[in-house]
């Protein structure tokens, strides 16, 4: 696991986007994993300026996000298929029929789970994949559990995930119950894992995710045992472990 430290946020950003620009170059055709959340947006406007400068080519590439609310619609502007698109891939030279969400509007969660699973291993496996880091330690929307669920799945978000993401939402009442998410073990057959994060209110779960013991109950420490893992973290994110 190698941890890079940054000065802030943009500082984080502009390192993910090198990791992220690394991987293109080295592979066009790569299949990365994408992210949602407020962490990775800096990163996604970097690539955006650096498709744009002509230096990154996206042409060949596909992606597959984690995770997305299950009962949002495509154009609520609160899925993460419309946040994808508004944050990167409307700005870049992308074939949209290369990118990938998980659809949110299948009712049948066990269709689309399997349908997204197979589609990942059609795919060849994930080179690189993007992860923030919730508050209770859950990558994608894998929330703290008894177990690791291995595939991609239909979960019950929790209260706290709930509370966090409402920011979002007009109320928390309108933030969906339940999400689609790739799983534990699909996260960790990727090739290669990018962790972005950033700010003092998440010192405290860097610290048990990424330094305490390996459980289900902190999501994100299964990462311990990927061996190609890359954090990049702000230094108030890491303000609880390195000084
Ligand atoms: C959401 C997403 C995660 C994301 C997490 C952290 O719940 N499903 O993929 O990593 O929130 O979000 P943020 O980066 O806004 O703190």
């Amino acid at each position: 696991m190698k941890i890079y430290k940054t000065a802030d946020y943009n500082d984080m950003s502009r390192k993910a986007a090198n990791i992220i620009s690394a991987q293109i170059i080295g592979k066009p055709d790569s299949v990365l994993g994408l992210a949602t959340g407020s962490t990775p947006i800096g990163a996604y406007k970097e690539l955006v300026l650096r498709c744009k400068n002509g230096d990154l080519d996206f042409s060949d590439i596909s992606t597959v996000n984690l995770d997305e609310y299950r009962g949002l619609k495509r154009d609520n502007d609160q899925s993460y298929y419309y946040f994808m698109n508004h944050h990167l891939f409307d700005h870049i030279n992308i074939d949209k029929s290369r990118t990938n969400v998980p659809d949110g509007t299948e009712p049948d969660a066990d269709k689309e789970c399997d349908r997204y699973e197979k589609l990942i291993d059609s795919l060849g496996g994930i080179d690189l994949q993007l992860l923030g880091l919730g508050h209770n330690g859950h990558i994608g929307f894998n929330e703290p559990a008894e177990d690791y669920p291995k595939t991609t799945h239909c979960v019950d978000l929790q209260e706290s995930t709930i509370e966090a993401n409402k920011r979002f939402f007009a109320s928390a009442d309108d933030v969906p119950r339940q999400a689609y998410t790739m799983g534990i073990g699909t996260i960790m057959k990727a090739k290669k894992i990018l962790v972005v994060v950033s700010g003092a209110d998440k010192a405290e779960i860097v610290k048990k995710a990424f330094f305490g013991p390996v459980t289900p109950k902190v999501p994100a420490s299964i990462l311990q045992f990927h061996p190609d893992v890359t954090i990049v973290a702000d230094e108030e994110a890491l303000s609880q472990v390195l000084k």
